[in-house]
């Protein structure tokens, strides 16, 4: 073993097997049109919506969701590892499989270097908080916020002393400063000189999840501005996507059962010292849907804990809508906040562990959660105030992945509002969705569709429900589809990258499926799908890659252009939307002047 299997030979692998012959020989599947049906392998019955694709080489059950390529048809059926599926097939093509080596590729090298030179920045700094003269004031506000010794030692606190040079002076090898400066620990003049970024503060080393140190964030010893000041984007610190404490918490607990998230680093420290060893916080960002599929990557449970002023309810809302998208069954969210003025960190100190975890043992469950924010507002004895309520909560509940939680949620909605369940459901199955489109996952395949008029609208969906429109699939659905059926339209994509990442994961893997086809119009889906495997991107690519269109070749482009633009235009749409339907309390002024903006334009 050892080394990963290079990619191109699993692509090698992905065109010498076919799916059809290794699903048939397992489970009966019957030529219907262009693909092949049978009974789903995967969950129980009666009527086939097991459909194979011989021409994208994938599988789909619109019963269950099940799907990939034949890697992932063998991993799953016959119960065996990635690699083991690799070398199965390798041996029945006569093959034996590569391992990359040591290649010692210079960017690893590069970084394998960065890292090293980030660690003995730490040392230094934690040798200045233990010997420097001046730490001593460090140390005692350290103990005068409640710190113990033990806590500042694990969580690495360190001194970076006062003066503008004591970094520049400790690494005199320009090669090293030259990486400082890539770091933001050394900041260019622009007479040519550097400074010290990181002076007269208390340092926190910023791990990441296998606990290299990336970055640095450096607390004021008093009530000076900027409190806090954290380390840049590098080549190894990504802000977005990481969590403080997340390798501390791992490291204390075998097995997370859950995560707590928090607001700041003091707060995580804090908790720790109180035995609440898995807090994590972001890093000054707001948390993000990645953030949220890292903390779910690790346990099955995350428990908000912000403030309760309105800083901390906004973030508390941000946090919902992050989290949404990626409340698979299973999993669960709830929200702790704080009573005014109080943040984890003072709370634990003032309340002592039993009373901490009783407050979090009584954290109130998403869906309450939910409900609670959204009739605050909302006369609900009234039709209108129902109404109202279907309304709002439409466009969040659309954000759930079909499950149990989605399901809860919508007989949650039709309890509060007084309609039926399955009028809700569909209710819920409708309404322009502009991005959201995850209803795909209900919708059943497609037979029969090509008996639909010629001038029907090209992309279509099945009718989700008798009675209820049936609609064009949404933009960001279709142009992922359309990129998936034919990678060369990456080179015609338009520039993407100036739009609002944060909570959509589906259009940052649009962006990043044009990123990959533009470099490597070759590359295999089922490669991607390999790698993807068991994760959101994943499940989207098998679920859009098995779709079937009825445009034609010469269609593709176009339509595809013109599902990018009404992506654009919808854009500023859902960001107004989004905004509107939160509680006019929880929005930041600057939000509040961003919507009175949008709402003079309109009218
Ligand atoms: P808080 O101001 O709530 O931090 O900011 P805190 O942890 O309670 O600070 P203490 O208790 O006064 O030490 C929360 C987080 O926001 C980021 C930091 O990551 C901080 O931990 N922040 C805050 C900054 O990046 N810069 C700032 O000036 C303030
Ligand atoms: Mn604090």
């Amino acid at each position: 073993m050892s080394g990963l299997i290079p990619q191109s030979f699993i692509e090698d692998l992905l065109t010498r097997v076919d799916i059809i012959e290794i699903i048939d020989s397992r489970t009966p599947i019957k030529r219907a049109g262009k693909n092949y049906s049978g009974l789903c392998p995967f969950h129980n019955e009666k009527t086939p919506s097991f459909s194979v694709s011989p021409d994208k080489q994938v599988y789909h059950c619109f019963g269950c969701g099940a799907g990939g390529n034949a890697i992932s048809f063998l991993m799953d059926y016959e119960s065996l590892e990635f690699t083991e599926v690799i070398e199965q097939l390798a041996s029945q093509a006569g093959l034996v499989v590569p391992r990359e080596g040591q290649r010692d590729d210079q960017k690893t090298k590069q970084r394998a270097t960065i890292y090293e030179l980030l660690q003995k920045v730490d040392d230094y700094y934690q040798e200045q908080l233990r010997n420097h003269n001046e730490a001593e004031a460090a140390k005692q506000y350290l103990k005068d916020r409640g710190l113990s010794g033990k806590l500042a030692k694990q969580y690495g606190l360190g001194f970076a002393p006062p003066g503008w040079q004591n970094l520049l002076h400790r690494f005199p090898d320009e090669e090293q400063r030259k990486m400082l400066q890539q770091c933001g620990l050394l900041v260019d003049k622009e007479d040519g000189g550097r400074y010290d970024r990181f002076r007269h503060r208390i340092t926190f080393p910023i791990r990441d999840q296998r606990g290299r140190v990336i970055a640095f964030g450096g607390r004021v010893m008093g009530d000076d501005k900027p409190k806090y000041i954290n380390s840049p984007e590098s080549p190894v610190f990504h802000k977005s996507q990481e969590l403080y404490g997340l390798y501390e918490a791992r490291k204390a607990n075998r097995d997370l059962k859950r995560i707590i998230v928090v607001e700041g680093y003091m707060d995580v420290i804090m908790l720790a010292q109180h035995g609440f060893t898995e807090a994590v916080a972001t890093l000054g960002t707001a948390i993000n849907t990645a953030h949220l599929e890292r903390v779910f990557r690790n346990c099955s449970e995350v428990i908000f804990c912000f403030d309760g002023d309105r800083a901390g309810k906004a973030a508390a809302w941000r946090a919902l809508e992050a989290v949404t998208p990626v409340m698979t069954d299973g999993r669960r969210a709830r929200f702790l906040m704080l009573p005014e003025g109080e943040d984890p960190d003072s709370l634990v100190q003032k309340d002592g562990p039993d009373r901490f975890a009783q407050r979090l043992e009584q954290a109130q469950p998403l869906s309450d959660y939910l409900f609670q924010q959204l009739t605050q507002n909302i006369d609900m004895n009234g039709l209108d105030g129902r109404a109202q309520l279907a309304a709002e909560a439409r466009p969040l509940i659309q954000r759930f992945p079909r499950g149990v939680f989605y399901q809860l949620m919508v007989d949650k909605l039709a309890e509060s509002t007084g309609m039926n369940k399955q009028d809700m459901a569909a209710y819920l199955n409708t309404g322009k969705k502009n991005d959201a489109g995850r209803q795909l996952q209900q919708q059943s395949p497609q037979r029969g569709s090509a008996s639909r008029p010629a001038n029907a609208k090209p992309i279509s969906a099945a009718p989700v429900n008798k009675g209820f429109r049936q609609h064009q699939l949404p933009s960001l659905d279709s142009a992922t589809m359309l990129l998936l059926h034919s990678p060369s339209l990456a080179k015609v994509a338009p520039d993407l990258s100036d739009m609002d990442l944060d909570n959509n994961p589906e259009l940052a893997l649009l962006i990043e499926l044009i990123a990959r086809f533009k470099q490597e119009p070759q590359l295999n889906i089922g490669v991607l799908m390999s790698h993807w495997q068991g994760t959101p991107k994943g499940a989207r690519v098998v679920q859009l890659a098995s779709r079937q269109t009825l445009l034609e070749e010469e269609q593709f482009e176009p339509e595809f252009l013109g599902a990018i633009q009404r992506l654009r235009e919808n854009e500023g749409e859902s960001r107004f939307k989004a905004l509107s339907q939160r509680p006019l309390k929880s929005l930041s002024p600057e939000e509040k002047v961003e919507l009175r903006e949008w709402l003079a334009r309109r009218s």
